[in-house]
Formats: structure tokens, sequence, C-alpha cells
């Protein structure tokens, strides 16, 4: 990652450094649900770069590491960062790591994990409103403590096993604590927060979606100038925010693209045209690109590099229509999301990417467009009160997500026509069979599988061998993290019959019961 500065346009921002704890994502959201602005960075920021950045507050996640025995590797911080006149609030290894450029000292051996009770020995700062006489619970997940804390700290809580499970600095709004106020297993750690964003940090809660249109609407102005720009439309939920609030900063000026690639649902291309020239009174270029998506990944079994082709070829074609449009745009509008920042681009290298999401990391190198992602820093629910707010209708902002490889990524292995066809079929009975029983507002998302394995069946008196199809629902707040659905057993039982009776080429139907993580929501 490069040190460029983006300086979002919000009076209060709280800058949260990630040391790779699976809870960092947690931490912006609980930040963003009190209505102040934080983002994620990774902690090789310098200390010039932080002061430009100029956040009110700085919170160091935690992280797997331990700061004993420091190798190269091990992500630290400058201990000017204490120096700043920022408030700060470790957690975990941030605490740790406080402890460590302090001078005081951390040790291993005494491994606490789950639940724990602290009690408050001091119920001033991030712990105001607290009662130093009854013990509250707090969620714990570290095998290393503070042993000796740096000189100038006092301890603020402590549970029966850690005496240090909270510290601050005498004289600095410096604070550290061991467990996990942003998991909901600590009973209180709303309030802790909330505490350090107003109390400790002096924000004010007024970020909101209509402050958000309002600043993004500037900042894409600022960004696009006179010039034009296109939109990629997939008709999600996702794209459709981007473009409205596009078009309310340069208006005529945009035009959005919707690419039949071949890899859409059934009746899908039909219903984004007829609902978004119904609502949105914006220019709209259908592009029927079917055969050029479906050449490129024939025989292509691998998912990454199905990603890849398939983000490259939007791009040949967003190219080709924006010198076609006229105008000649040099601004590409996406809407990219928040999670598929975070996991396309990992803070812990490569290595830990999940999966190239196409509107990120499958993007030619080199391409003539600029990138507007106006986005690029919200979760999926934070996106459909922006989408309420700009007057979408519900059938826009409600809709599942679909994914821009479409489904690619549900046909395991190579994607070829006639599995294209087997899949569409099922998945379009699957989904009727959800809004017949009044379930898809409650299922976050909803789709058929096909797999590359044939089984044995019997029909009529006849052998079958043919494909498994998996069906998968999950519920979830953001995307990053997903249950199961539990379905009604009636139901389950009328998309199988339904899918297996109907749709020639699949004689077995399965479901999907798992959460991720350790899964992903798609399967490729
Ligand atoms: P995973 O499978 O990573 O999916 O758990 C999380 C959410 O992201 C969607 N998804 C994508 N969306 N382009 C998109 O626009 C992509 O390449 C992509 N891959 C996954 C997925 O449908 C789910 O909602």
């Amino acid at each position: 990652m490069t040190d460029s500065i983006s300086i979002p346009p919000v009076e209060h921002r709280i800058l949260i450094l990630d040391y790779g704890s699976q809870f960092t994502q947690l931490i912006t959201r609980r930040i963003r649900e009190e209505r102040v602005y934080s983002e994620i960075h990774p902690p090789t920021r310098s200390l010039d770069w932080i002061r430009e950045w100029a956040p009110s507050g700085i919170i160091l996640s935690g992280g797997p590491q331990s700061v004993y025995g420091l190798d190269e590797d091990t992500p630290t911080a400058d201990p000017g960062l204490l120096r700043l006149g920022i408030p700060v609030l470790g957690i975990c290894y941030g605490m740790q790591l406080i402890t460590h450029l302090e001078g005081g000292s951390v040790e291993g051996g005494k491994r606490e994990y789950g639940r724990a009770g602290i009690t408050v020995t001091d119920t001033e700062g991030i712990f105001t409103g607290f009662d130093g006489s009854a013990t509250t619970q707090v969620w714990m997940s570290h095998g290393d403590h503070v042993a000796t804390m740096p000189e100038g700290y006092h301890a603020i809580a402590r549970t029966d096993d850690v005496p240090v499970a909270a510290f601050r600095a005498d004289d600095r709004p410096i604070f550290g604590v061991q467990f996990h106020p942003e998991v909901a297993h600590t009973l209180r750690g709303e309030e802790i927060i909330s505490n350090f964003l107003f109390d400790v940090c002096g924000c004010e809660p007024t970020w909101t979606a209509g402050s958000f249109i309002d600043l993004e609407v500037d900042r894409i102005r600022e960004q696009v100038g006179d010039a034009t720009a296109v939109c990629g439309l997939s008709g999600g939920v996702d794209s459709s925010v981007a473009a409205a609030l596009v078009q309310r900063a340069i208006g005529e000026r945009l035009t959005c693209i919707f690419v039949d690639t071949g890899l859409l649902r059934a009746g899908e291309r039909e219903q984004v045209e007829a609902t978004f020239r119904r609502h949105m009174g914006m220019r709209l270029e259908v592009v029927d690109a079917a055969d050029l998506f479906l050449d490129r990944l024939s025989g292509v079994a691998d998912p990454e590099q199905k990603r890849k082709i398939i983000g490259n070829t939007f791009i040949d074609i967003f190219e080709e229509a924006a010198e076609r449009i006229g105008g000649d745009a040099k601004f590409l509008v996406q809407g990219t999301l928040y999670p598929d920042v975070i996991e396309s681009l990992s803070v812990q290298g490569p290595s830990a990417t999940i999966k190239t999401h196409h509107n990120v990391g499958g993007l030619k190198e080199e391409m003539k467009f600029e990138l507007v992602e106006p986005l690029r820093e919200l979760f999926k629910d934070e996106v459909r009160r922006v989408g309420r707010e700009l007057g979408l209708p519900e059938e826009m902002v409600g809709r599942h997500p679909f994914p821009g490889p479409g489904l690619a990524i549900r046909i395991l292995g190579s994607v070829e026509r006639p599995a294209l066809d087997i899949l569409r079929r099922a998945d379009s009975i699957y989904l009727e069979e959800i809004r017949a029983a009044g379930l898809y507002d409650e299922i976050w998302q909803a789709f058929a599988v096909l797999l590359p394995v044939q089984s044995v069946g019997v029909m009529g008196d006849a052998r079958t061998y043919e494909n498994v199809c998996a069906l998968r629902a999950v519920t979830s707040r953001d995307g990053m993290t997903a249950d199961w659905y539990p379905f009604p057993p009636d139901v389950l039982a009328r998309m199988s019959t339904r899918i297996i009776n109907e749709v020639n080429g699949i004689n077995r139907v399965t479901y999907d019961i798992s959460s991720k993580p350790p899964a992903t929501i798609e399967w490729e």
C-alpha cells in the first residue's frame, strides 16, 4: 500500500491502525454506529501521514503477534505516536504495544479466552459511568499480558487473573484495554467506545447518511471537474446507489452502462432495465457482451483466473463504450464497498487475500480510467441507508447482493452455456419459492450453485446420472460474517422437489450449512 493520503471531509474522524485482529472491522462498525467516521489503515502509516490525516483519536487494534521477541516482521509503531497530543486507545495487542513502546514489559503464559469479569478501579475516561464496586463481563482473547506497567501509567481495571486488564497514562489521554470492547460479549463495550469517542476525543455524533451524501457530492464534483464519467451498473444496490450519488454531483455528464455478461440470472437484464428506466432519470446503455465473456472463460477452471478474466473484460467493454458514447469519459464509477477493499488488499499482505473482488483487484493494471468509488468506505447496510436517503425505491435498495462475476463463480470449474442454462432454471425456482414463503427480506443473500459432480439417481424406472445443485442462503449484517439460514423443512422439501422435477440435468439438491468464516458466502 502506498502512503498516499485522502482526507475525508468530516470534522471528526478516528484512525484505526490494524495489527491484524479478526475484530478490526468490528471496531470501525461500532464507531460508525456512534455516528463518528472512522477508517482502518496499515500500521506502517508514518507520523507525518497521521498528523496530516489529523484524527481526533487513534485506536491500535488487536493482532496475533507478541511484542516480546520483536523481529522485523512484527508490526510496531513509532513511539512518537503517543506524543502527538492525540488520544490513543490500544486494544489487546494494541495495549501491549503501548506497554512495550513506553518501557513496560509484556509476558506470555497467562492465557485468557472467552468471558471474564473485570473490576473497574478508575471510573473516569473510558470507564465514565461504571461502578467500581461491581464486576462487568468482557471478552478476552489473548495469550500475553502486561507484566510491568510503563512508568507514568496506572491500572484502571483488573480481573481475578490479570492485575492490569486496562490502564491509562497518568497525564495524557492514552488508554489500553486487554479485552475486546468491540465484540458483543463485552456487555458494556459500546459505552467504553462511546466514552472514548465523546469524552476522551471530543468527537460529535454528526456522521449520518445525509451528511455523507453532502460531503461525497462535493468530493465527486472536485474529483471529476468538467469531465464525463461512465458507471458500470450491475443492477445491485451498490452500483445503483453509486450512480445516483454521482448523478447528483455531475448530472447529465454521467452515462450508466449495463453489461449483459451472459452470466446473469434468469430475467435479470429485463428487470434491471425496467426498474432503472422507471426510477432513475439518467442515460443507460445496455451492452450485449455474452459471447465475449463466455469465449474468454471457456475452459478456465481456476476461480481467481475466472475473476481476473471477468474484471479485465468489463474494463475492455467500458473503454470501448466510453469512446463510442462520445465525450470520451475519463472516469469510471464503481460501487466498490469497504469489505471489498479490506478483503482484497489485506494489511497482512497478499497471502491473506481471500478472493479478488472484481471491482477492486481484478481490474487491468493499465486502464485509461480514473476510478470514482464513492462507497469505498461504507458497509452494505450503510449503503442501503444512503440509497433510501437518496430516494431510491425499496426494490433496488432491498435487493439481495449479486456479485459482479455473476453465475461464473456459482458454477464450479469451467463455465459453459449448458451449465449456465441449468443453473439459471434452478436458481429462479429457488428464489421463487423463497419469495412465495415470504422469506426474501429475512435473508441477506440466496442462490443456487452448480457442482461439477454427478451422482446416480432414479427417475421413473430409469437410472439418471446428473449434476448436483447446492442451495445457499445466509443471514448477515454486512457480508463480512454470515450464518446459514434455517429454512423450515417443508420449504426446503418444496424447493428440492421442484428443482429436481423441473430442471433437466439436476437429480440431487443439497443445502449448504456452512457459516462465514470459515467458509465464504460465494463458493469461489
Ligand atoms: P464472499 O464470497 O467473499 O462474499 O463471502 C461476500 C459478499 O461479496 C459478494 N461478492 C462480490 N461482489 N464482486 C462483487 O461485486 C465480486 O467479485 C464479489 N465476490 C463476492 C458476495 O456475493 C457476497 O455478498
